[in-house]
């Protein structure tokens, strides 16, 4: 859908965790290889969360970058969208401990539990925000403790997560060019057991036998998910750019949820789009879920890889299952 509301990200910031862990770290413990796991996804290593650390931890920490970054005050915030499908806890969310975390006035907050997907949605619903009036200035998070929710013995999803938060600050745009040119969004919950959690809800509430079964653990379909993803990601960014009657060759960069390097790059060629245009850090960090994108586009801001003018565009795919891409002239 081509909105062209004038939006914009005053600024950026991400957290991740101090501990590296490499392949090899896998290898030791389990029947797996560095060789296997950099061919087959492209992650080299990835941080977990210490101890002490939490979702809500990861999460003051980025917001806190991002405000700084943005030159605004937790008193400024009128609204906090906080993606997350790893909460601090289950009942209140994380949105509302960030609330007071960052000690912001008493403003609405909420998380939205969208996976892979729940950074792109929140920016997209913060910018309705924005474009009616009805917020000036909203903080958007994506924050996940991964690790706290994958089965460590599983060697063929545990050696893909790692933890970690972006965010970023959405306000009205100060430059007029800047604007948020066109997104598109959507689910489909057939395919809600390709990722999933099966207990600790209201279907299958914790108990002795769940603990056993190891049932609150994340259980992924990988093969399915992986042709879901490319064809996902090649139709949403090839919709959102229809949409907004813009070519391929017009954007600027890419900033893809980092889930695989060969979905990144299957995409990527279907889509002709060359990798120097593709923001990727997958090998550093692996799959952190909803903070994957606002920690890569937080990187290339840094590096200098987004000029005032460019079409940069986000797209995400994952549980759910959902999707999501948003376009975005700086
Ligand atoms: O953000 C959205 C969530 N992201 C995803 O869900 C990720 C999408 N899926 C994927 O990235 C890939 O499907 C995986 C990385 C999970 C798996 O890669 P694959 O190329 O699809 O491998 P596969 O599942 O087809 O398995 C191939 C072989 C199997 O052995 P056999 O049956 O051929 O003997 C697996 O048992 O690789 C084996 N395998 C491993 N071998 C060494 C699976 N995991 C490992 C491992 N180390 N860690």
């Amino acid at each position: 859908m081509k909105v062209g509301w004038a939006i914009e990200l005053a600024g950026t910031g991400k957290y991740t965790p101090e501990r590296v862990v490499t392949n090899e770290e896998y290898a030791q413990r389990l029947d797996t290889s560095d060789e296997w796991i950099m061919q087959r996804t492209g992650i080299r290593e990835r941080r977990f969360a210490a101890p002490e650390e939490s979702t809500l931890s990861m999460a003051t920490a980025a917001a806190r970058a991002a405000l700084t970054n943005a030159g605004v005050t937790p008193a400024d915030l009128d609204l906090i969208v906080c993606a997350t499908v790893t909460p601090e806890h289950p009942l209140p969310a994380t949105g509302n401990e960030l609330q007071h975390a960052l000690g912001c006035r008493t403003i609405p907050s909420f998380d939205v539990a969208a996976a892979c997907s729940g950074f792109v949605y929140s920016l997209i619903m913060a910018g309705q925000f924005v474009h009616t009036g009805v917020a000036e200035t909203v903080l958007i998070v994506g924050a996940e403790c991964l690790t706290r929710v994958i089965d460590m013995e599983e060697r063929s999803s545990c050696i893909l997560f790692g933890d970690g938060s972006g965010a970023a600050v959405i306000r009205r745009s100060r430059e007029p060019s800047r604007e948020l040119v066109a997104f598109r969004m959507g689910s489909d919950g057939g395919g809600a057991k390709q990722i999933w959690i099966p207990a600790g809800g209201a279907r299958e509430p914790a108990s002795v036998r769940t603990v056993n079964e190891r049932l609150h653990y994340m259980r992924l379909r990988g093969r399915e998910v992986f042709k879901f993803a490319v064809t996902k990601m090649r139709d949403v960014v090839r919709e959102t750019l229809d949409d907004a009657g813009i070519s391929v060759d017009e954007l600027a960069l890419l900033v893809p949820h980092q889930s695989n390097l060969r979905i990144i790059e299957s995409a990527c060629q279907r889509l002709r789009i060359p990798l120097d245009k593709v923001v990727i850090n997958i090998d550093r960090y692996g799959n952190t879920s909803s903070a994957s994108i606002p920690i890569a586009l937080h990187e290339a801001t840094a590096n200098g890889r987004i000029r005032p003018g460019d079409l940069v565009m986000l797209v995400a795919f994952g549980a759910g299952l959902t999707w999501a891409g948003a376009l975005l002239r700086y």
